[in-house]
This record gives C-alpha cells, sequence and structure tokens, in this order.
C-alpha cells in the first residue's frame, strides 16, 4: 500500500487493508468525492479505467495535481518548511498563507504545525500552531513513493475542486467513495442536531445542510444504479451520526471497522464505533501485495477473520 505524503487529518491509510477488498470492481469508473490525503484514491489506480480525485479544498487538490506533473511543487515545498527551532518562520508562513495563499505553501504548514492537523477558522484562515517539525528524509521516501506510483496512472486520473454536490455522477457505471467530514448527531427527536459528532481541523468546510444534502446524493447514487460506499463514525462519545444512521435503517450493508480510537483519546466516555455502508454486496475479494485482485470463494473462513462479519448481508439493495 502506498502511503501519500500529507499525513493528513483523518487519513484513511490505517483502515485500508479493511476498506480495498470491499470495493465494487466491476464498475470502470472511481470516484473519491472527499479524497483529503489521497490514501483511497492513490491505492486503487491500478483497479480502475478512469479515476477521479475531489475535495473542497483547491489548494490540497493543487498539491496532487501537481505532484503529478512535475517536481517543481516538491522543491518549492521544501524550501518553504521553515524546519524545527523556527516558530519565527512558520508564523510568518501562515501569515502569507493567510494573505496570498498556494498549494506549496498549505503543504509547508500541513508538514510545520501542531500533530500534522491543518485547521481553518471560520473565516478559512489557517489558524494551528506551530508542531517544530518539518521536511524530513521520512518525507522524502514517502513523496518519491507516491510520486513514481502516481505518476504511471497520469492518463487517468484527473482532479477536482468542488463541493460535493457538484460531483456529477453519470448512469450506471462508477465506484463513488465518500468519506466525509464527521456528520452531525441525532438528536432525542431523531433529527439533524446542530453539533458534528467530532471535530476536524476542515469542519468549517460542513455546512449545517450539507448532511441532509449528502444523505440525498448518495440516495441519487443508489438511484443511478452506480455503486457507493461511505464511511464515517456511526457512533462516538454516546452520541449517533444522524446520516449514517438513517442509511443503516433504509437497509443498505453495513460493516463496523476495526480500529481502535479508545487507545487515542483517554478522556470521557469516547467510544467510537466506524462503519463502511455500500449499497452492493460486496464480492469476497482480497488484494494481494502485488496488488492484483483475487476473489476469496475458497478461502471463506481466512476472508473472516480478515474482515469480521459483513452485518447487514442479508438486506441486499440491488442484485
Ligand atoms: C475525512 S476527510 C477525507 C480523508 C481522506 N479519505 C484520506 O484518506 O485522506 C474529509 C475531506 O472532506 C473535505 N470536504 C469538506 N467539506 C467538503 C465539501 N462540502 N465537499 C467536498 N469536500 C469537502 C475536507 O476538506 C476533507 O479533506
Amino acid at each position: 500500500m502506498i502511503e501519500t505524503p500529507f499525513n493528513y487529518t483523518g487519513s484513511k491509510f490505517k483502515l485500508l487493508e479493511q476498506i480495498l477488498p470491499l470495493f465494487d470492481y466491476s464498475k470502470p469508473n472511481f470516484i473519491d468525492v472527499f479524497a483529503g490525503g489521497g490514501s483511497i484514491y492513490t491505492n486503487v489506480l491500478d483497479k480502475y479505467e478512469t479515476i477521479i480525485a475531489n475535495d473542497i479544498i483547491k489548494d490540497l487538490i493543487l498539491i496532487h495535481n501537481r505532484i503529478l506533473l512535475d517536481d517543481r511543487i516538491i522543491e518549492q515545498t521544501k524550501e518553504l518548511c521553515p524546519g524545527k527551532e523556527n516558530p519565527e518562520g512558520y508564523a510568518k508562513l501562515r501569515e502569507s498563507y493567510n494573505e496570498q495563499n498556494s498549494p506549496e505553501k498549505l503543504w509547508a504548514l500541513m508538514l510545520s504545525c501542531t500533530n500534522n492537523m491543518m485547521r481553518f477558522n471560520l473565516k478559512y484562515k489557517f489558524n494551528q500552531t506551530y508542531g517544530d517539525r518539518g521536511w524530513n528524509t521520512n518525507t522524502d521516501k514517502k513523496v518519491e513513493t507516491f510520486k513514481n506510483h502516481i505518476r504511471q496512472y497520469e492518463d487517468k486520473l484527473s482532479f477536482l475542486s468542488v463541493p460535493f454536490e457538484d460531483v456529477n455522477i453519470f448512469g450506471d457505471r462508477t465506484m463513488v467513495y465518500l468519506d466525509p467530514p464527521y456528520g452531525r448527531i441525532k438528536n432525542s427527536e431523531g433529527t439533524i442536531g446542530k453539533k458534528q459528532i467530532s471535530e476536524a481541523g476542515y469542519n468549517c468546510y460542513w455546512k449545517e445542510e450539507d448532511d441532509l444534502n449528502l444523505y440525498c446524493y448518495i440516495k441519487s447514487i443508489d438511484n443511478r444504479k452506480s455503486s457507493f460506499m461511505v464511511s464515517g463514525v456511526l457512533e462516538h462519545d454516546g452520541n449517533t451520526c444522524w446520516m449514517l444512521d438513517k442509511l443503516i435503517k433504509d437497509g443498505y450493508n453495513y460493516k463496523i471497522l476495526d480500529f481502535d480510537y479508545n487507545k487515542v483519546s483517554r478522556k470521557g466516555k469516547k467510544e467510537t464505533v466506524e462503519v463502511i455502508i455500500t449499497n452492493y454486496v460486496i464480492e469476497k475479494q482480497k488484494v494481494s501485495k502485488d496488488g492484483s485482485l483475487s476473489v476469496l470463494y475458497d478461502q471463506q473462513n481466512q476472508l473472516k477473520g480478515m474482515l469480521g462479519p459483513f452485518k447487514g448481508e442479508d438486506n441486499k439493495q440491488n442484485n
């Protein structure tokens, strides 16, 4: 698996082994609607005929796009990183980004800020503090692997930077992957609450109406008979995500992923349940190290051991 060089907040890299075998590989096209650091689209480039990666943060998409083209953004970002023990350099870089943004400045900030967790305020200004870190030898290695990998697929990979509802899904030939920001909680009457189920630095991009719009958008993918997989946090700290809960109640297939967030956060009762929901019955596939796919008809037990039971399989939608 290829690790992208962004240390992106909310990256699905650690869940790749569980997610990759569950995509619908019978479709020729793949769209990563909330691509973020790109850990998902990067790892399916050899599996589809066309791949589109979208994210609302334009500079982020420009970073991906420019790495695909040549090395210039890599050299520029290296130069811009203030490095360790240089809080003044970091402050200047952040100020400069907020005055005149550019993809290389954003990448340098992402590599240099606290816990690599980019954070924007409600005016879309980058406001994360200095993390006393920057470009290092590990970044060099990740960049080298990442660029060499994605450049092999230049002809079939394209990028978009629009709000999710403007990503058009035509017809029934697309596998759409959706990894949105944290959804809003379900309140006691079962309607959408105001609060998001957890915190992320890009929550400012997630508007109040987005949960309902996303629900309708996902239903429209299903109506067109394209395939969707949506991933996200269903339960956190005693709260339930309205949108994911509604899709499960609608009868779509879902699976609880195995990820121990509770090791990371020990404050309060923060039990977290992360799920994927699909409108197709998953083919039981294994992605081997060389990237080839094999269907595990004769290895059910091994598959179950690897993935756990697939809940809701009896609730088949589209077959
Ligand atoms: C959970 S992250 C995706 C992480 C990604 N799957 C990865 O592995 O790095 C959610 C992404 O949604 C983007 N986003 C937020 N609001 C959006 C919107 N309205 N339309 C499209 N993208 C949006 C954020 O910028 C963020 O990168």
